[in-house]
């Protein structure tokens, strides 16, 4: 029987019933295959026991379990059942081929709900106590009983049926606040009261299963873990019913980084969280919110610029526990409007720009301060854009100084183009079919030439209808081809960039293939 005493104390053991409770809550519904998926990770992860789900629920649930227990290697794998007859049997029948298998039965507790759900007596709660633990018992040597409701049961009938069902052969107590209502404080009190009231306690490990209604249930978890609890229930990413269960991720980091306050160990491989937390979320389609604890996608991102400066110089100034260590990718300073020039050129070199000209540095942190104005996030790709555009702007001839284009059902579309050319300012409008044909044509009066449009391509840099439009041009010359990328937050005023850039290209480099005219001396 697993006890409480020795070395043990300190082993905290990690439940999940991501695929039980987790699975149950409205639209969380796994396929069979996606629940094998969740339990094999679940199971690499080293959690000690994966709650798989509830056999008698129907054939599907049955089937899942039942696979799970063939494949699982590594945890215990448990089955739901209530305090019935078919429940149990359903449950002995699907863990069966585990190596290592669980029953978990339960039965309400509190008066209100025996009284109105089970139509009950508390006498007749407490045969039946005896009488579904004694049946597990016969099935298999490891039996979990749950009170439901328990935080809401009165305390001493709650310690005559635990006493009872460890008679009975239970060797796991869980006691759930299932409607989410208690707080730390009360949590740790109860299980350390009824850890210390029932005289045959020691006989079995307590659990703890808390819901999120208040918000509280990993701070509830780990309060009951204070007060001698040594097993918790848990989901990924919190999932379960309602407002969900514990965070299996926060449970696990919040034990392993407050070691000094929480002196116990998990098995959990926690470099494999991030991982599970985006199974579970694609699976499910319930997205991560942006600064979940541990596993959100802000949770190691850095915007202000004084926290970017502070990172630079030691992370742990702004981190308590390293990305690595859950699985994350490296932090990030998130370069918004916020981050400071610090951040600015840090992120230049880590991109690879270590080549760059005081000038060159400043001219490309005042373009990057005026889009992070317009732009919610900036992303690598965007800063790339920026610099690129800069460093070619040094070969650059003509530049694109205004556009103005008329666009929509009623044609002819139009475009008013202004160009510096070699430092002269002209002006041209053209009409077209569409808007990017009179932005062509608006560049052939300005700069005749003879190259033809091979090739004319628009991408969002980056997600988002604030996205950069980045328009990709090739134009053919005599005798080559040459391409330009243009990036703006307007497509058209990219297309005009990217044209322009192609032609620099060309007559730079193949003067003798096109010479740009002087179009007033046409
Ligand atoms: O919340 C709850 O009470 C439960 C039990 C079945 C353990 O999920
Ligand atoms: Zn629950």
């Amino acid at each position: 029987m697993t006890t409480q005493t020795g070395l043990e104390k300190d082993c905290v053991l990690i439940f999940d019933t991501t695929l039980r409770d987790g699975e149950q809550c409205p639209g969380a519904t796994m396929t069979f295959e996606e629940k094998l998926e969740v339990a094999e990770l679940l199971d690499t992860m080293r959690v000690d026991v994966i709650e798989a789900g509830f056999p008698v629920n129907g054939v599907e649930d049955f089937r899942a379990v039942q696979e799970i227990a063939t494949r699982t290697k590594y945890s215990i794998v448990c089955g739901l059942a209530r305090a019935t007859e078919k429940d149990i049997d359903a449950a002995g029948a699907a863990i069966k081929a585990a190596p290592r298998g669980r029953i978990h039965t339960f039965i309400a507790t509190s008066p209100m709900h025996m009284r109105e759900k089970l139509g009950k007596s508390p006498q007749d709660v407490l045969e039946r106590i005896i009488w579904s633990v004694n049946r597990a018992r016969n099935l298999i040597d490891d039996v979990e009983w749950s009170c439901e409701d328990g935080t809401q049961s009165e305390f001493d009938f709650l310690c005559t049926c635990i006493e009872e069902a460890i008679k009975a052969g239970a060797t796991t107590i869980n006691v759930p606040d299932t409607l989410g209502y208690t707080h730390p404080s009360e949590y740790y009190s109860l299980i350390k009261r009824l850890r210390e009231s029932v005289p045959n306690a020691d006989k079995a490990r307590f659990s703890v299963h808390c819901h999120d209604d208040l918000g509280m249930a990993v701070a509830n978890s780990l309060a009951g873990v204070l007060g001698g609890a040594r097993q918790i229930e848990c989901t990924i990413n919190g999932i379960g019913e309602r407002a969900g269960n514990a965070a299996l991720e926060e449970i696990v980091m919040a034990i392993r980084t407050r070691s000094d306050s929480f002196p116990y160990h998990t098995g959990i491989d926690t470099t494999m969280l991030t991982r599970a937390s985006k199974l579970v979320s694609n699976v499910t389609s319930f997205p991560v919110q942006y600064n979940k604890a541990i596993v959100g996608r802000n949770a190691f991102a850095h915007a202000s610029g004084i926290h970017q400066a502070g990172m630079l110089k030691n992370k742990r100034m702004y981190e308590i526990m390293t990305p690595v260590s859950v699985g994350a990718p490296e932090s990030k300073l998130f370069m918004g409007k916020h981050s400071g020039r610090h951040a600015f050129e840090h992120k230049l070199s880590e991109l690879g720009y270590r080549h760059l000209g005081s000038n060159q540095i400043e001219d490309a942190w005042g373009r990057y301060k005026a889009l992070a104005d317009r732009k919610k996030t900036v992303q690598d790709e965007d800063i790339e854009a920026l610099v690129d555009e800069e460093i070619a702007r040094a070969h650059e001839r003509i530049k694109v100084l205004s556009l103005i284009v008329v666009a929509g059902t009623m044609g002819p579309q139009s475009a008013t183009l202004t160009l510096d050319i070699d430092g002269e300012h002209r002006t041209e409008q053209a009409t077209g079919n569409g808007p990017v044909d009179a932005i062509f044509a608006a560049i052939k009066k300005l700069v005749p030439h003879e190259a033809v449009l091979e090739l004319y391509q628009v991408a969002a840099v980056t997600e988002g209808t604030d996205a950069q439009a980045e328009v990709h041009i090739r134009l053919r010359g005599e005798s080559r081809s040459f391409s330009a990328v243009g990036h703006d937050l307007d497509t058209l005023v990219a297309t005009a960039k990217a044209y322009i850039g192609a032609l620099c290209k060309l007559l730079a480099r193949a003067q003798k293939e096109i010479r740009p005219t002087d179009p007033s001396s046409k």
